[in-house]
This record gives C-alpha cells, structure tokens and sequence, in this order.
C-alpha cells in the first residue's frame, strides 16, 4: 500500500512538474509571433499571440464580462470562437452548456491566441469602456475620463482593477455592484467587503490612497429592475445591499417605488448598510417596509428588531403561493437558500431574479 501510495504520489508530482514547465515554455520561451482577430466578420485586430483571448481582448480597449480576474471561476467571459482556438479544454466545459458547445462558444479567459482567430461577441460589449477613477474616499470614485461620465442601469457592476502590489504578482480585477444611482453619472460608489488574504478587496481597504487614479470597466450584468405591476421582495446580506440600494435609489427618484419589502441580514447593528438612508426611505415611501435582521447580536447591542437569518424572514413575512417579483443578491450560499425556500412557497422561478457574489 506504502508503495502505491508513493507511487501515485511521484506520478503527481511528476504531471504536476510537467504541466508547471510547459506553462513556463508557453509563456515565456514560446513565440506565437503577430495574429489576427476578426471580430464580428468586421473589426480586424493585429495582436501578439500566446495570451488568453480575454486579455488580448482587453488589451485592445473590447472588455468582456468577468468576475474571477480570468482565473477561469466564474465562466461570466464567454465569446464564440467560430475559427482557431482548438480544442475545448477541461476547464472550460463545466461553464458551457451543450448548446454554447455546439455554438462554438468558448471561455476567453482559458483559450490563448495561438492562431488567427474568428470571434463573435455582443455588440453592445464596444460600449463598455476603460474609466479613470481618483478623488477616492474609500470606496466612492469620482470618474474621470470619459468626460460624459458612466451609463447604466441600477443593479448592475463594474470591474475594478487594481495594481500589482505585495500581495499580487500582477495587477489584478474583479466584480463589483454599483451601490449608487444610475442618474449619478460622474460618481460610482461600491460597497467593497475585504475578504482575508483577497487581494482586490484588501488593496481597496488597506492600500488604496485619496486621489489615486483606478481603472474601472463596464458596466455590465442582468441584475436590474424588470418592468412589472407586481409588488417587491428584495433580499441582501452584506455587499448584496450594493445593487439594491441604487435601484431603490433610482425608483425613489423617480417616484415609482410600488409595494415593496427589502429583507436586509448580517451580524451586528453596526454592519447594517445605509441603515440611516433605509429608515428614512421608510418614513418617505408609503410602500416601502425595511425589515433588517441580525445574526450575531448580544445583550450590550440592546437590539430590538429580528433576529436570524434572511432565511429566517422569508419563513415568518412570506406567505406561500405570493405572486411577487424577488430580487437577491449576496453571498452564494445565502440566495441558494434564499431560492429553495422561495420555490417552496411557490414563487415562480421566472418571478426571482438574483445575482451571485462568487
Ligand atoms: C456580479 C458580482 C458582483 C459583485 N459585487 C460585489 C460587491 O458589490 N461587493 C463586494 O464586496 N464583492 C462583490 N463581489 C465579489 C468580488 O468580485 C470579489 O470576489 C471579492 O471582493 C473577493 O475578491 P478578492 O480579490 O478580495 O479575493 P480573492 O483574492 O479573489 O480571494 C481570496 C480567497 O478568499 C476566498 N473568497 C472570495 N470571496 C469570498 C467571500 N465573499 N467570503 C469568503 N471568502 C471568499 C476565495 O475563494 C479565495 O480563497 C461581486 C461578485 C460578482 C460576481
Ligand atoms: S474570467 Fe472568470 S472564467 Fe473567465
């Protein structure tokens, strides 16, 4: 058994060895020389090949969706790929429906440009644009060029990129929610949670200086208000509150705030986002209920309000068969219970619309 075992062991280290020196050869010995990227049978790019097609992409000003920084996690960078590119690889496929497969379509943070290639992606994907961002006062960004500022539409994200520091070997990006208005054009305000050891969210909270000018790319996501007479659940924990707080934001301004509950979880009174902005919201909106609840609360926080979880609320305040339209947003785990619940009380699934901070 002892033999087995360091067998298999030295057969994996052997692979593992390997594959570390043909990525070593791949990047830095191989050379690809120039190639051609035809996109969307009319934009001809000359590029340098031997990068994944995301960053080659990136590189000449056409930023594709993506929340993992191309660490090849989120599958949100697909492009079809209608000639080159080869095979598809084992990272890709568990991102690819059978239907995506049969259309070509590839995950561009994976397949490097190794011969010229033939790409198609959405056109509206041209609009989305590098932005400078300084004036930084933690996590609020005044953007700087374009001039016009940015447009989009409440719920959705941008891709903040970060610079190579002690933390990272390169610079590095990822997603996250626009927390202010869309009609605020030249500010952008994201609520950044650190996570230990995340390097985009610890350079955000440790590192990053007033005035420092940051790259920002979008916008981009399906996470916005959909056009319905039916009355509103919203559910957030944390930075979930992000895109809910500028749709409400966006419906208050413009007086179209119809019945609607907003179901808000985290730990302590003193996590609770925007509380002061909510109550108030509450006090203005006839229609609008804030019900917030906390998980970790302790005699000294003299809290009076709920307890638990969100899961918690759906139980007491949802009745079973409601037609409502739920929008949820947050850490995975929460809007997968969020959403098992729902389809038990009945909530149509086409009725729940969520996004995923993964
Ligand atoms: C569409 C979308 C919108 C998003 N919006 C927001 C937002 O508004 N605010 C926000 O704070 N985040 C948001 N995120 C998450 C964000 O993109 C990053 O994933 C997060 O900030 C972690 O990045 P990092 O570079 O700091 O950590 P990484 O360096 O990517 O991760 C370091 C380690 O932490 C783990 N990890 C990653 N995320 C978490 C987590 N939440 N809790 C515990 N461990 C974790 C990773 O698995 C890894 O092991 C959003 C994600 C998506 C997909
Ligand atoms: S960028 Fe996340 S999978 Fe490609």
């Amino acid at each position: 058994m002892l033999q087995i075992l360091i067998g298999l062991l030295a057969i994996s280290t052997i692979a593992a060895v390997l594959a570390l020196l043909l990525e070593i050869a791949d990047r830095y010995i191989a050379d690809y020389g120039e190639k051609h990227i035809l996109i969307n049978d009319e934009k001809d790019l000359l590029v340098k090949g031997g990068r994944p097609l995301l960053f080659t992409l990136g590189e000449q000003g056409i930023f594709l969706p993506s929340a993992c920084g191309g660490k090849g996690t989120c599958g949100y960078c697909k492009a079809k790929v209608l000639e080159g590119g080869g095979p598809v690889l084992p990272t890709e496929t568990p991102y690819l429906d059978i239907n995506e497969l049969t259309q070509n379509v590839r995950i561009s943070c994976q397949l490097k440009v190794k011969e010229d290639l033939k790409v198609q992606i959405p056109e509206e994907l041209f609009l989305v644009k590098e932005r400078l961002t300084p004036d930084v006062k933690n996590v609020q960004f005044r953007i700087l060029a374009p001039e016009e500022g940015i447009a989009f539409k409440a719920g959705q994200y941008v891709q903040l990129e970060i610079p190579k520091y002690e933390l990272t070997s390169e610079p590095e990006f990822r997603a996250y929610s626009i927390a202010s208005p869309p009609f605020e054009h030249h500010m952008v305000e994201l609520i950044i949670t650190k996570v230990p050891e995340g390097a985009v969210s610890t350079y955000a909270h440790e590192y990053l200086q007033i005035n420092e000018e940051l790259i920002m790319r979008g916008p981009f996501g399906e996470f916005c208000l959909r056009d319905s007479d039916r009355e509103m659940l919203m559910i957030a924990t944390g930075s979930g509150l992000a895109p809910i707080h500028s749709m409400l934001r966006q419906m208050k301004q413009e007086g179209t705030i119809k019945k609607t509950t907003l179901f808000f979880g985290d730990r302590k009174p003193e996590d609770l986002l925007y509380y002061d902005a909510l109550r108030e919201l509450e006090r203005t909106v006839a229609d609008f209920t804030y019900i917030p609840t906390l998980s970790r609360t302790t005699e000294e926080d003299h809290w009076t309000g709920e307890k638990g979880r969100v899961t918690d609320l759906i139980k007491k305040y949802i009745p079973d068969q409601s037609s409502i339209d739920v929008y949820i947003c947050g850490v995975p785990a929460m809007v997968e219970s969020c959403l098992e619940l729902l389809t038990q009380k009945g909530v149509p699934p086409e009725q729940i619309c969520f996004d995923k901070f993964e």
